[in-house]
């Protein structure tokens, strides 16, 4: 595949799949002309699915268009659990995304409570209360959220905790199901990718698993 820079040209290439880690910008602005091409779309923004118009718009041209549109676990994991709790009826869905405070740098709603990231005492609660409210304050920290959220109770329902906290190494995540079968507790602490320390080296590895069962006609686990 050739290295293209414009929509025309990655749509000439004709690809098998196009898998968006860039922006919420790029969902917004690659998204659905790709899908109504044919093409099957992997997004990793999710968060920019939080926009209802724009996911509508997105699930109607996946429909009209025959192709797929699919948001996988990216940095967490259990989706394939909560799924099956939501069929039975789902009662509570929290996430908790914890990470070192040099990690909530630059984000304008982190830079007006004007806290020193650098010299926290202890852990700070950034955010905490719908995911339908939180998910657009961090464009580029809390797509996790947002696929939890799809794949469960929606944003309306799904919690959503934001801490910095200086005493963790890695990014750490929580979550918790409650519901008729039961309840589910999983953390998860991930490493950084070496190449792009910003990101989750199992955000990427889920983007791979999910291309390599892309077209395969068994599925396990999921
Ligand atoms: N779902 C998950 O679990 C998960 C995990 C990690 C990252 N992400 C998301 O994946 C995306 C990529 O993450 P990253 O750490 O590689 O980011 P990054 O900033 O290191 O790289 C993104 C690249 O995309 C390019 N880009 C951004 N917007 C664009 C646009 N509109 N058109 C063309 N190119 C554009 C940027 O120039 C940059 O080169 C982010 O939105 C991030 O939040 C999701």
């Amino acid at each position: 595949m050739p290295f293209v820079t414009t929509l025309d040209g990655l749509i000439a290439e004709k690809p098998e799949m196009v898998i968006e880690a860039a922006s919420h910008d790029a969902v917004r602005e690659f998204a659905r002309p790709l899908l109504k091409q044919g093409i099957p779309v992997m997004i990793l923004s999710g968060g920019a699915l939080c926009d209802d118009e724009l996911r509508a718009k997105l699930e109607a041209a996946a429909a009209k268009y025959k192709a797929l549109l699919y948001v996988p676990s990216g940095g967490i994991g259990g989706l394939d659990a909560l799924k099956a709790v939501c069929v039975a009826g789902a009662d509570s869905v929290e996430i908790a995304v914890t990470k070192p405070p040099a990690a909530w740098k630059g984000i304008p709603y982190v830079d007006k409570m004007k806290l020193d990231l650098d010299h926290l005492a202890g852990p700070v609660t950034l955010f905490e209360g719908t995911a339908r409210e939180g998910v657009p304050y961090f464009p580029a920290n809390v797509n996790i959220a947002a696929a939890l959220s799809m794949a469960g109770i929606g944003f309306d329902r799904t919690r959503l905790k934001v801490v910095a906290d200086p005493a963790l190494i890695y990014n750490t995540h929580y979550i918790n199901i409650r519901g008729k079968t039961g309840t589910i507790s999983i953390k998860v602490e991930s490493v950084p990718f070496p190449d792009n320390p910003k990101t989750a080296m199992l955000a990427c590895y889920s983007a791979l698993a999910s291309f390599k069962q892309f077209n395969s006609p068994v599925r396990y686990g999921t």
